[in-house]
């Protein structure tokens, strides 16, 4: 039974999975190294409850046991549930270390879980302690709306830890998808080719990329490539591509964009700070 769960990393996705288990009636605590990201994301979670009930999807009286459902802290401490979901940078070494701290706290019932968009849940498993309770739970941005979730299994990965985040995912009215653990699992694989040939594109001077999002969005997808880039966050956005490009041996197919290393250079990360391929005021 999993009645507290801990998320580790407050920043676009964490805020997004808090709002989805804390309404699936779990308690949630939330952690981030950074205050200011808690604040941030606690202002974020309020709007989007609020949001749930302009539009009458949730009442006032559910929304507020839903707030209160949620903690903040910057304590790793304090993150000792049942299950524990770490969206953190998207860097394994980082990674490794967070789920060794997390690993040592816990009891080796609870389980561990990466929302990483690529890397490998078989090397974050690697020399920590009950790695069969480690998987991948790889939810989509905004996670509090989207419903597919990927659930990865690693090497060492044990079937009641895939079942209870299949259950888990359920609970939160999701659909799970169970994948095996290769590089980018299979939606982020095959969406690069989205981002990558829309910047090749839009680098060669095809469109500009205003048009190239109006152009797909008129064809059915619901976002533009690079209006979903900058809600994404192009940081995250050029780390994926980045770690498909190294485990697929540097193939030209996975090569990182110039236009996408720029934006990150310069710190134009799309709605997180302000400025991507377009502007926003939200910040
Ligand atoms: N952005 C997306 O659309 C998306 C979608 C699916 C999965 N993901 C994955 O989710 C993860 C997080 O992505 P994001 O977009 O939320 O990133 P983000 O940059 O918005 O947030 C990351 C947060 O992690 C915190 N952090 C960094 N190191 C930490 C540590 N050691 N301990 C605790 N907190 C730490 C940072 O302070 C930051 O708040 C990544 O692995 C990414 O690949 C992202």
């Amino acid at each position: 039974m999993i009645n507290k769960v801990a998320i580790v990393g407050a920043g676009t996705m964490g805020s997004g999975i808090a709002l989805s288990v804390a309404q699936s009636g779990c308690n949630v605590v939330m952690f981030d190294v950074n205050d200011a990201v808690l604040l941030k994301a606690s202002k974020t979670i309020l709007h989007n409850v609020n949001k749930l009930v302009e539009k009458e999807k949730i009442s006032r009286e559910i929304a507020d046991d839903v707030i209160n459902r949620i903690t903040f802290t910057n304590a790793m401490s304090d993150c000792i549930a049942d299950v524990i979901i770490e969206a953190i940078v998207e860097k394994l070494e980082v990674k490794h270390e967070v789920f060794l701290q997390l690993a040592e706290i816990n009891s080796p019932t609870t389980i561990l879980a990466s929302n990483t968009s690529s890397l490998s849940i078989s090397a974050i498993q690697k020399n920590i302690p009950f790695p069969n309770r480690i998987a991948g739970m790889h939810y989509f941005n905004p996670a509090h709306i989207m419903k597919l979730v990927e659930i990865i299994r690693g090497n060492d990965t044990d079937d009641n830890t895939i079942q209870t985040l299949a259950s888990f995912a359920k609970l939160q009215q999701k659909t799970p998808v169970i994948c095996s653990d290769s590089p980018g699992f299979i939606v982020n694989r095959v969406a690069r080719h989205f981002y990558l040939e829309s910047l090749k594109a839009a680098e060669k001077g095809a469109a500009d990329i205003k048009v190239i999002d109006e152009i797909l969005e008129a064809t059915g997808f619901k976002m533009g490539p690079f209006k979903l880039m900058d809600m994404i966050g192009m940081d995250i956005n050029l780390a994926v591509t980045e770690s498909l490009y190294h485990a697929f041996n540097e193939t030209v197919r996975f090569k990182p964009n110039m236009l996408q290393i720029e934006k990150v250079k310069n710190g134009d990360l799309g709605r997180k700070t302000g400025k991507g391929f377009y502007l926003y005021n939200n910040v």
